[in-house]
């Protein structure tokens, strides 16, 4: 089988860079080709006042700075970036080919992106044209080159931000370029036609192909198409924009050896990228996140979405490149942020090891599609709770320098694969509720809740320094995956997996023997067949007396999802009492010195906790309140020296309308007070502590 690496090596020749600078980035995409001149001093001026040290620059530029081919023009540019040095801020320098110019759309009509259905992406919003398109790669090295020569040795540039989320709106393209691309990177993959036919399993429903000249893209046809075709098509789409990035990262390289480039990920939100290998490629992993401000659990996604960067970043630092201070304009409902929110959540990212908080962006639009998006500055200017709020933040983070370079150590991860969702997701599966976001999403809010910190980790990563991995939503394990996880179990791990589990391989070619086929000896059953049940009902669960759990514990319900199990050395810890499928529907097998415990049904986040605590003895990270318990809402997260200094940092952060007290014992750095066990810490309702104390040991 010839699989695509999963995660290549990174380049040795280069050093381990870090995020910029000793200060804990503050700041936003800067925006001034949309302002008069005039405003840029102010700009500046406020900047200073906002604490701000770091600004974005150029992402949206390139028809200013190169008004027609080939002829650039920096005079506004090197004036605003002339104000940004004498002011103090440091400039993330952007590669603006995000946004092609009007006069490469007209001069270049074929490299426009050509979608499943055959229409075309015409210019007049943004986003990338056909990747593989030579008139594209040619003229985004072009503007690349010239703006990266013209500021070569400026200390002031401190960072470089190559394009703009990569994916957003997607690179997918199936013009005629990009199937003859498709055919070379299908050729590389498999050598020959016969093997690709093999692979695909084109033998069904008569989809041989003779000549690759007959292999197309996954275009929009009859009905469900070649699913291991839409497969490796994700696969090359996400290889094809990651050549995009590495073209335009080795440009700037010649002109800035050591200056740390990276590109803005969207890292739970992404379905485009497999980040796990553009990660590899980045010298500094930075990500943009929007609150999904309606949800109640908002503050649960946003710690989702720090962990996987914090994840994505190797547990090195990253940069929160953008998020809003308040409202966004895109959602169906803008929700504005309420007083002190924007404060929480940008310490939330910090908890989770962030060293930079920026947003999107510096000044409210007054023009242009995002005119309703907030900003630093609003439209109604300084003597706004919006500008107060960005100015006291901006003091607060000044404060926090000391935990730059400090890490999270989480003993539990959870798997997350790519390609894993990529083929969850097609056409025509058991159940179109069974996606892999809401699967990742319950496991990750019992977590959550519980005050469990977590990594994310790619399947055939070290799982060595967790004692417990959960795999929520690992439809595709590869060969490779699951020795990992075999081995993992073997020395002792503690091991879950949540259902429609390990059931293909790489190739989306279901494991000999059904689920979870290479992992049927590690997890001591075969499952016979899914039965998903109907939406709106519900399933009863009652405990066995191997659950570990009160036999008076009370009953769980399930949804969606169930599974005929065949028990090969695991027992039952929960039975299914009631709807299509009773019988043993959660299960513990001892395997090595380990326990694998698998979840054949989907249970809300109230019901993993009751089924999945007694069986996994997972560590907690928040502490009790005086109160008793570990309320919900309250967040704790701590960020550890890597000196040898037993310092650390931990964030508490209280989500909820109530004041929790605490006992806490250090120096809370957000207000200088020294916290004594003796007296009790009150934590006030919306309210955020930044203790800064001395452990023992490694944790
Ligand atoms: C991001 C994008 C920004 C801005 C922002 C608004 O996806 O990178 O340029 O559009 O959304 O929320």
């Amino acid at each position: 089988m010839t699989a695509t690496p999963a995660l290549p090596a990174s380049d040795p020749s280069r050093p381990t860079a870090t995020v910029p600078g000793s200060k804990v980035l503050y700041g936003a995409d800067y925006n001034p080709e949309q302002w008069d001149p005039s405003i840029w001093r102010e700009d500046v001026a406020l900047m200073r006042q906002a604490g701000v040290n770091t600004v974005s620059l150029g992402i949206w530029s390139w028809a200013l700075l190169e008004p027609a081919p080939g002829q650039f023009c920096f005079d506004w540019f090197d004036e605003v970036l002339g104000l940004l040095v004498e002011a103090g801020i440091d400039v993330d320098l952007a590669t603006p080919t995000a946004a092609p110019p009007s006069w490469f759309y007209r001069a270049h009509p074929e490299a426009r992106l050509v979608e499943a259905d055959g229409t075309y992406r015409n210019g007049g919003s943004r986003g990338i044209c056909c990747p593989h398109s030579p008139a594209y790669a040619a003229a985004a090295a072009r503007i690349t080159d010239a703006v990266a020569a013209h500021v070569a040795g400026n200390p002031h540039v401190t960072m470089w931000h190559v394009h703009n989320e990569y994916g957003a709106p997607g690179g997918d393209c199936h013009c005629e370029t990009s199937q003859a691309a498709f055919r070379d990177w299908l050729k590389h993959r498999y050598g020959c036609l016969d093997e690709l036919n093999r692979a695909w399993g084109t033998a069904f429903w008569g989809q041989l192909y003779g000549d690759w000249s007959e292999v197309t893209t996954p275009r929009h046809s009859g009905t469900a198409l070649n699913p291991t075709c839409e497969l490796d098509f994700a696969r090359f789409t996400s290889d094809s924009l990651l050549a995009r990035f590495t073209a335009e990262r080795d440009i700037i390289r010649k002109h800035f050896p050591r200056t740390p480039v990276t590109t803005n990920l969207m890292a739970t939100n992404c379905p485009a990228n497999d980040y796990w290998r553009w990660a590899q490629d980045m010298d500094v992993v930075s990500t943009d996140y929007y609150l999904e401000a309606d949800s109640p659990e908002s503050q649960i996604w946003l710690a989702m979405e720090s962990d996987l960067t914090r994840s994505l970043a190797g547990n090195r630092p990253w940069i929160l490149m953008e998020h809003a201070v308040s409202a966004v304009s895109w959602q169906p409902h803008n929700r504005a942020k309420m007083p002190g929110e924007e404060r929480r959540n940008a310490l939330a990212h910090i908890a989770r090891g962030a060293d930079g908080v920026l947003a999107f962006q510096w000044r409210q639009s007054r023009r242009g599609a995002e005119k309703f998006h907030s900003a630093m500055v609003p439209h109604a200017g300084t003597d706004t709770r919006v500008f107060r709020e960005v100015c006291a933040l901006g003091g607060e983070l000044t404060g926090l320098d000391e935990l730059r370079g400090t890490e999270v150590r989480a003993r539990v991860a959870l798997l997350w694969d790519w390609n894993s969702f990529w083929a969850q997701d097609l056409a025509w599966r058991p159940s179109v509720l069974m996606r892999h976001r809401e699967q990742m999403r319950r496991v990750y809010e019992w977590l959550w809740d519980r005050g469990t910190t977590v990594d994310f980790v790619h399947p055939e990563a070290d799982l060595g320094r967790y004692d417990v991995v959960l795999a929520p939503a690992s439809y595709l394990i590869s060969d490779a995956a699951a020795a990992n996880v075999a081995a993992f179990v073997h020395r002792g791990g503690r091991f879950a997996a949540l259902p429609f589990f390990a059931v293909v391989d790489d190739e989306e070619c279901v494991h000999e023997g059904g689920a979870p086929g290479p992992l049927r000896d590690v997890l001591g059953l075969t499952v016979e067949e899914v039965r998903p049940i109907p939406e709106g009902c519900e399933v009863t669960l009652a405990p066995t007396p191997a659950a570990g759990v009160p036999q008076d514990a009370g009953a769980v319900t399930a949804t969606v999802w169930s599974e005929h199990l065949r028990l090969a050395g695991a027992r039952g810890v929960w039975n299914a009492v009631d709807g299509p499928t009773p019988g043993p529907a959660i299960t513990v097998h001892d395997y090595g010195r380990g326990t694998a415990v698998y979840v054949s049904v989907v249970l809300q986040p109230r019901a993993l906790a009751t089924v999945l605590d007694p069986l996994l003895d997972l560590p907690i990270d928040k502490p009790a309140t005086l109160d008793g318990g570990r309320p919900r809402n309250l967040e704790a997260v701590t960020r550890h020296a890597t000196d040898g200094s037993g310092r650390a940092y931990t964030v508490l952060l209280n989500h909820d309308a109530v004041a929790h007290r605490l006992a806490l014992v250090g120096n809370d750095l957000l207000t200088g007070r020294e916290l004594h066990a003796t007296e009790p810490t009150t934590l006030a309702p919306g309210d955020v502590a930044v203790v800064c104390h001395e452990t023992t040991g490694d944790h």
